[in-house]
């Protein structure tokens, strides 16, 4: 397993470096992570480069037993970049070109930017390819940002005519005869600036995609750049559930392994970090690294609350649970300058060691007794949520309901799961299904042929498969069905959504559960009401009191050998957890481990026994009855009690 730190020797003189490293390996780090931002460092006039002092410092650390990983440095253009070549900066949609005060300001459709990233790109794989302290490459850093440019108008252009053909095909596709959109030459196509008002948005949806393309493009290069000189491993590191500027799943797939950066900012509820981890799992469904695990308190302006004693041991065990092979602390020590000053991580300001850096070094210890049995063990999920990229770009443009979040939809359903400890895999909705006992895809706003007849088949052969509102509503090109909605899986459902309704926050709907597991008043629905119209399905919970009081909202029906539920409406939590406790006992899901609320567990299994990793997540101490079969305790070593008890943010590893 790899442990260690992000760390820029850059911002520190260079007789300070072997104390960093000497610190290092006496906390048991094995990996940095260098560079990612050093490109005027390293190339400070174009053409001259010093990689001197960055071999200087991977030979101390690597004398020190640490080796590295190398971020190529393309997301901080240098100024004389940014300065000599104005174009290159990316211009926002408002269509105004951003300044050079911060990073990632270039488009990375220029040109010109994208010849200056081959160059340090290159040089930097040829300089480091072969160093024997190199492990790996991390490409970039989290990638996002969009451009609207002209050179980037232009190139969309282009992209649309190897997609559509001709521009009949294309507006036909976007349905341009709405407000005399009609295209008589691809030169017309605009790009989805925000001046002007809101654009169409089957052209929003397919920017999105290309710029998604764009990326993959541009990952694409340096990929192949560094293969040139190098056969070591490359990832990037994504942001997790939240961002939907991109198709990170797509970006994903070329990747050798997935790395994330984890900020868990939120209060004591880590069900979306626990999310995050299964999404980043999902994208190659194989184990993950946390490229950056939040250390110590951070923010650009304000400052984020510091991390009670115990908590970043807990997120680190926390992480390793859900399928994480290394860790890297982000930082090593907070900088004197520059926009990060907040930012604190294991060290102080001063250099000398925090509280921090104890509870890290711990941890470390800890784990070397047993990081042997961890290795080759992963996640075993019988349960997949879908998380749709194209869906959720289409959202942006087209919310349906002010309260509407993809996320915390999603989160809602997910925490049904996650709350009974029953591990999911949250993938993109083209993967094979046929290995999940249950498919859960929220709000499937786009749904693509493929897809529906991906979906069909899997509830046919047996699966069980569960939506929500505002699921096969559009078209691949983002328009919407000529037919009732679900469209393409009426006869999935055995249903079909009669009527629909976005209410005002302060409307009351209430729900009335008609079966045996859901009954009698449940919860509030609110953000979406689908009123259903039964095609043969079975109806399981209808509205109350509200909009159409006796309306069906959830339905279940029998299609070949699976079952299909459809979710009208967005419950309240508690309708949510016992609609799910049925699905779950109806589709024969092994049941998870329970904890009290606030502590999570999650299994790695592999081929010589199971490990099982539980994290208090509050300040409460909490009591659990030892599981069946889980009879080691890795930290203490020796047989695990019958009661485990965990103090405020304390953790158990116990083995079968
Ligand atoms: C991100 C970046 C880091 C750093 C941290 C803290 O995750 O990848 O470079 O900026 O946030 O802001
Ligand atoms: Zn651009």
């Amino acid at each position: 397993m790899r442990f260690g730190v992000d760390y820029y020797p850059e911002h520190w003189p260079e007789d300070r470096w072997e104390t960093d490293a000497r610190l290092m390996q006496e906390a048991g780090f094995n990996t940095v992570r260098l560079a990612e931002f050093a490109w005027s460092k390293i190339e400070p006039k174009e053409g001259v480069f010093e990689f001197e002092w960055l071999l200087r410092i991977i030979d101390i650390l690597y004398k020190y037993g640490i080796e590295v990983v190398i971020g190529t440095p393309t997301a901080a253009p240098p100024m004389w970049l940014c300065t000599n070549k104005p174009n290159i900066l990316r211009v926002n949609e408002d269509r105004l070109r951003i300044t050079p005060n911060h990073r990632q300001q270039c488009c990375i459709n220029h040109p010109d930017y994208k010849s200056a990233a081959d160059r340090i790109v290159t040089a930097t794989a040829e300089t480091l390819g072969k160093n024997k302290a190199v492990i790996g490459w991390q490409v970039d850093n989290e990638f996002g940002p969009l451009c609207y440019c002209e050179e980037c108008r232009r190139q969309f252009q282009e992209w649309l005519e190897a997609k559509y053909g001709s521009l009949g095909v294309l507006n036909e596709a976007w349905g341009t005869v709405f407000w005399s959109q009609t295209f008589t030459d691809w030169e017309q196509i605009p790009l989805p600036w925000r001046i002007g008002g809101p654009p169409n948005p089957s052209l929003a949806l397919d920017f999105r995609r290309f710029f998604s393309d764009c990326y993959a493009g541009f990952l694409k290069r340096q990929i192949e750049i560094i293969r040139k000189f190098s056969d070591k491993p490359i990832t990037h590191n994504f942001m997790g559930l939240w961002p939907e500027v991109l198709n990170y799943q797509k970006l994903a797939s070329q990747l050798d392994f997935v790395s994330w950066d984890n900020y868990p900012f939120g209060g004591a509820d880590p069900t979306g970090v626990s999310a995050s981890h299964d999404l980043v799992r999902g994208y190659l469904n194989k184990n993950f690294w946390v490229m950056e695990q939040m250390s110590g308190p951070g923010g650009w302006s304000d400052m984020s609350p510091a991390p009670r004693k115990g908590r970043i041991r807990a997120w680190t065990y926390h992480a390793i649970g859900r399928g994480a092979d290394g860790i890297i602390y982000f930082r090593w020590r907070p900088c004197r300058s520059g926009l990060e000053q907040y930012w604190h991580g294991i060290l102080n300001h001063d250099g000398s060691v925090s509280r921090r850096y104890y509870e890290i070094k711990q941890t470390r210890d800890e784990l070397k007794r047993f990081e042997h049995l961890i290795e080759g063990t992963t996640i075993d999920a019988q349960v997949a949520f879908i998380n749709d990229y194209d869906s959720r770009f289409a959202f942006q443009y087209q919310r349906g309901n002010q309260a509407f979040s993809y996320t915390s939809l999603l989160l809602t359903l997910y925490r049904s799961f996650y709350n009974r400890n029953i591990p999911v895999d949250i993938i993109s909705s083209i993967k094979d299904l046929s290995r999940y006992k249950i498919v859960v895809a929220p709000a499937l706003f786009v749904l693509t042929e493929d897809v529906a007849e991906n979906l069909k088949e899997y509830v046919r052969s047996g699966g069980t498969l569960v939506i929500t509102f505002r699921s096969a509503v559009k078209d691949a090109t983002g328009l919407i069905y000529n037919e009732q909605l679900p469209a393409r899986l009426q006869d999935v459902f055995g249903a079909i959504v009669k009527e629909y309704n976005s209410p005002h926050p302060d409307e009351v709907t209430t729900l009335w559960g008609l079966s045996e597991a859901v009954d009698g008043h449940c919860a509030k629905a609110s953000v979406w009401l689908d009123i259903m119209e039964l095609r043969g399905a079975e109806p399981l919970i209808k509205y109350d009191a509200g909009f159409m009081p006796g309306s069906i909202a959830v339905t279940r029906n029998r299609f070949g050998k699976g079952t299909a539920y459809y979710i009208g409406t967005q419950m309240a939590q508690d309708c949510c957890d016992l609609l799910t406790e049925m699905i779950i006992a109806g589709a024969g899901v092994s049941p998870g481990i329970e904890t009290p609320e606030g502590v999570d567990a999650s299994v790695r299994k592999g081929p010589l026994g199971s490990l099982l990793f539980i994290t208090n997540h509050t300040e409460r101490p909490a009591s659990i009855p030892r599981p069946k079969g889980y009879i080691t305790d890795m930290i203490a070593g020796g047989p695990a009690p019958d009661i485990i008890h965990l103090d405020s943010y304390e953790i158990a590893v116990l083995g079968s």
